[in-house]
Parts: C-alpha cells; structure tokens; sequence
C-alpha cells in the first residue's frame, strides 16, 4: 500500500482520489502521527508527500521523519513535499521573492529522460498548475533536473539510483493535464499492479466502521438521497441492526418518494427504518410564509427537533450517521471563518451533532459523488437509484415560489412527475444534473376547449453541471418542449401555462429560492 503524507494542502485527497482511479490503494496520514514506529507498522511500497501551507525555511515548519528517506522505496514528493524533501536530503530551499507561481504554468523538458514523466512532452511543453511561493534553490546531492518552468527551475527532479522523485507543481489537479500519467509512472517505479478495487475500499470501510463504533449504536437521517443512502446501507453492512435509520417525511416530497424510499429500504435492504410522517406538523408552521429564507429555517428547526425526539425515544445513540463527501469537508474548511456571503441556509442535519452531543460517523468523508455511486453500486443499490438527481432538503417548499399550500403541492407534484417521465421517455436523464417543475405563485388567463381558464403558471427547470456550483440551462428541443408543455396542461389539473426557466447558474441559482 501507498502512503501519502498530508502536509494540509487542499488537495491532497485529489492524491488519493487519482491513485483509487489507478487502482492503487493509499491511505493518508497527517504528518505528525507519521513516526518512525508508525512508517514500520504501515510497511509501504511507496511514499508521497503532499503539499502544504507552511514555508521550510520557518523554524517549526513540519518534516516526515528521516526514516522515510532510508526505507528503501520510492518517494515522491509534491510542492511542500519537494521542498522538505530537498532541504532534508542536502539541498537548499529559499523564500519567495518574487519567484512566486500561483495557476497555470508551463513546464519544458531537460535532457534528463526521467521514467516519472515518461508519457510526457508529446508537444515541447506541457501544463502544470503551480500554487507555490517558496521554491528550492539548491539540488540535494543525486537529483537531476526532468523539467523547469520559468518561476521553478527545478519543476521536476530525480534522483532514480534512489527512487527518489520530487516535483513543484500539483500532478493530482486537473489543471495539469499530464499528472495522470506522472501519478501512473510513479506507482509503476514502485512496483503497483493496480488491482485494487472499489470492493476493497468497501471491505475497507466496513472494517472502519466496526472500529470506530464498537458495540455503541449509531442512528443517520436517511433522506433518499445518494449519499445517505449509501452511508446507511454500508453502516449496516458493519454493525447490522445497531444502525436505526429515521427517515423525516416533511409532505414536502416528490410524488411517490417516501414509498419508493421505505419500500426499498426497509423491504429491499432490511434496514431497521421508522418513517415518520410529519407533514402535518411541517406544513402547519409553513402556513402563510412565504420568505424563502424563513421558510429554509422553519423547516431546518423542525427537522432536529423531530429527529432529536426520535432519538430520546429510541433511548439515544452514541454515533450519527452523516452522508458528508469530500467536497463538502474541503468547503466547510476552506471557508470557515471567511467573508463568505450566504445565499442560502443549506438544510442539512448539520447543527445536530453539537446539539445531541453525538460522535459522527462519515464514512464518505474521502470520497467524490462519482466514487460514491461507485460504493453504492458495489453495495448493490440499484442503478436508477444511484443516478438519481439531487433533491434538496427542504424538498417541494423552496420549488413552490410564496407561500405554500397543500393544493399547491398536489399540483407541482403532478406536474414534476411528468416533466420527469418525459425526459426520461427521451432518454435525457442522465445527462441532466438536476431536473424539476416549479410552480409560480401566479395564476394566468388561458382558454381550454370553448372555456377560460384561470390556473397557476409553471416554470421547468433542467441544468447541466458537474458540482452544483455553477450550471446552464438543458438545451431541449423545441419539439420536447411542446410536447412536455402539452402534457402537463391536459393532465394536471390546476396549470393552463408552462414556461422554460433559461437562465445559467450564475446569476440564477439552480433552486428558485
Ligand atoms: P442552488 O439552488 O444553491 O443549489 O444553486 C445547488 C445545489 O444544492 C441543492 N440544494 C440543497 N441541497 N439542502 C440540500 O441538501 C438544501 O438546503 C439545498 N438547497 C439547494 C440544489 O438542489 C442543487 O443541487
């Protein structure tokens, strides 16, 4: 197994995650519990050092320890890495001045033929993303020059006698296209076969989880959704029957999802599920509010407090289970504290674990949406539930423009299901992020057979997107428009207008509220 030491940069899970790609099993460490005892217990084929925030001529910045260096396996060192790893073996680092590279660089060859970067320099010159201020100014005795860039004359050195590689720019990033190929070279000098497997990852988890817990008892809000989903079905896979799910029906879901959810769970799956039907007690404090942010937080409040009660009357639980991914660890880190705006309070069971006083079990901290659904496949849930697009916490209400009611609901339901049905029919759903009707709290004149109409507007939505961060508009055709426009006005009772919401995310949202 591969071991990456984590000097704190921001992406040193994007090491790991082209490593899994490569089927090559890693694991990463925070420098300072990597000692000597520890690299002797972990036994690595490989090492990697990532990069880091701190500067190495500072007195206290981090080090691995010099054992590393004599285990007698390949090293690679990245940014931060490189330059601990220069300094350590003999080599000099110095402070930026003006030598500072942040974004896209070039990098061109020397006429070292290094194994690392074998694949490389198809064309003279090749893009690398740099994001460093310090570079290293003096070789360690036995490195040789692979490629330098203007800011780091020693972009990427070797030393091969020793396996010993060292580069200044970020090959895990997808801003340097090559870095596949760089990460590939480097566990094939180290002697990977690649044929570890996203199985392994499972077995790996479970095992993690049964660490953890012990015999304490975990409960997890299942919401249907991908990623709670698999976190439920992998924790009961560890500790069985000590996972409670608890799966909060606010009457703000689509047409048909609690069935669909409790069916497959609790029937399918066998998890210990209690469906609560709270829409009663949702929609009542929802009556007349039409603020979306008060909506957001109405709904937010009555979620822990619904789920805590469940909790006592369950007799309470050590563990929460959260479906938290890897992007949203890096976003909560990168952005605590900062001048961040918000444009919207995210409903998640966020706020519960501090209240509740419970320990939290995230098994998909480590992992990206499209590894997830890959657990999730491994773990057998079914295809068109991994594909499923995301639906937000506060369901239909943050859909459903002014204040709510349950008419509106029945309507925008109907009228959701068959948007969904159509571009299903037309094969699109895949390519679409997210797709969804919103009913505007307008009603409008129309003439239906020899009668007028005086029913709600709608408004379809569809996106493309790979995060959810930024978004454009579906480019249907005008023939599946028409169509789908056709259908909602003859069957759902209540809509007489149908239009297509064309706007990008920025400045739109995806959600209208
Ligand atoms: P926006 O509307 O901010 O949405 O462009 C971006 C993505 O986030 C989803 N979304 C939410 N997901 N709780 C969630 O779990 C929420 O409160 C929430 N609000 C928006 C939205 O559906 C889209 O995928």
């Amino acid at each position: 197994k591969l071991l990456i030491v984590d000097f704190g940069s921001q992406v040193t899970q994007l090491i790991a995650r082209r490593l899994r790609e490569l089927n090559v099993y890693c694991e990463i460490h925070p420098f300072h519990v990597v000692t000597d005892e520890f690299l002797r217990d972990f036994d690595p084929l490989a090492v990697i050092l990532s990069g880091g925030p701190a500067s190495v001529p500072d007195a206290d910045s981090p080090r691995p320890p010099p054992a590393v260096f004599n285990l007698g396996v390949p090293v690679l060192g990245i940014c931060y890495g490189q330059q601990v790893m220069m300094e350590m073996l003999g080599g000099t680092v110095e402070r930026g001045a003006g030598t500072a590279e942040f974004g896209r660089a070039f990098v061109s060859r020397t006429d070292l033929q290094s194994d690392l970067l074998k694949g490389w320099f198809a064309a003279d010159r090749e893009q690398v993303w740099m994001s460093h201020g310090d570079r290293v100014a003096r070789l360690a005795p036995g490195f040789a020059v692979a490629a330098t860039s203007p800011g780091a004359p020693f972009a990427a050195v070797a030393d091969p006698a020793r396996r010993f590689y060292a580069v200044q720019f970020h090959p895990e990033v997808h801003h340097t296209p090559s870095g596949r190929t760089l990460l590939e070279n480097f566990v094939r000098i180290a002697g990977f076969d690649g044929d570890w497997t996203m199985g392994a990852y499972r077995d790996q988890a479970i095992a993690a989880i049964r660490q953890q817990v012990g015999d304490g008892r975990v409960i997890c809000a299942l919401s249907g959704g991908v990623d709670s989903s698999v976190a439920a079905v992998l924790i009961h896979e560890a500790i069985g029957d000590r996972l409670t799910c608890v799966y909060v029906d606010h009457g703000l879901m689509r047409k048909g999802e609690s069935e669909q959810v409790t069916g497959m769970f609790r029937d399918h799956y066998n998890l210990p599920l209690i469906h609560l039907d709270e829409s009663d007690l949702f929609l009542s404090a929802l009556d007349g509010v039409s603020d979306p942010e008060e909506k957001r937080k109405i709904i937010g409040r009555l979620f822990i407090e619904v789920f805590q009660k469940q909790a006592d009357a369950l007799g309470g639980a050590e563990f929460l289970a959260q479906g938290t991914l890897y992007p949203d660890v890096i976003e909560s880190v990168s952005f605590s504290g900062g001048p961040s705006v918000t444009i919207k309070s995210h409903h998640n069971v966020g706020g519960l674990p501090e209240k509740m006083g419970m320990k939290l079990v995230e098994p998909l901290r480590e992992l990206f949406k499209d590894e997830v659904r890959e657990l999730g496949r491994e773990l057998g849930l079914p295809d068109h539930f991994i594909g499923r697009h995301p639906f937000p916490g506060p369901g239909l209400a943050i859909r459903c423009p002014g204040a709510i009611t349950r008419e509106k609901l029945a309507i925008l339901r109907e009228a959701d299901a068959i948007f969904i049905d159509q571009i299903r029919r037309h094969g699109l759903y895949d390519d679409i992020w997210q797709a969804f009707v919103a009913l505007l709290p307008v009603r409008t004149v129309g003439v239906m057979g020899d009668g007028r109409t005086y029913d709600y507007a709608c408004a379809l939505r569809a996106v493309t997107s790979v995060d959810g961060m930024t978004a454009d508009y579906y480019p249907f055709s005008h023939d599946f428009l028409g169509e789908t426009a056709t259908r909602i006005i003859n069957e759902v009772r209540g809509i007489n207008r149908v239009t297509y919401d064309i706007t990008s995310k920025p400045p739109g949202t995806i959600e209208w509220e």
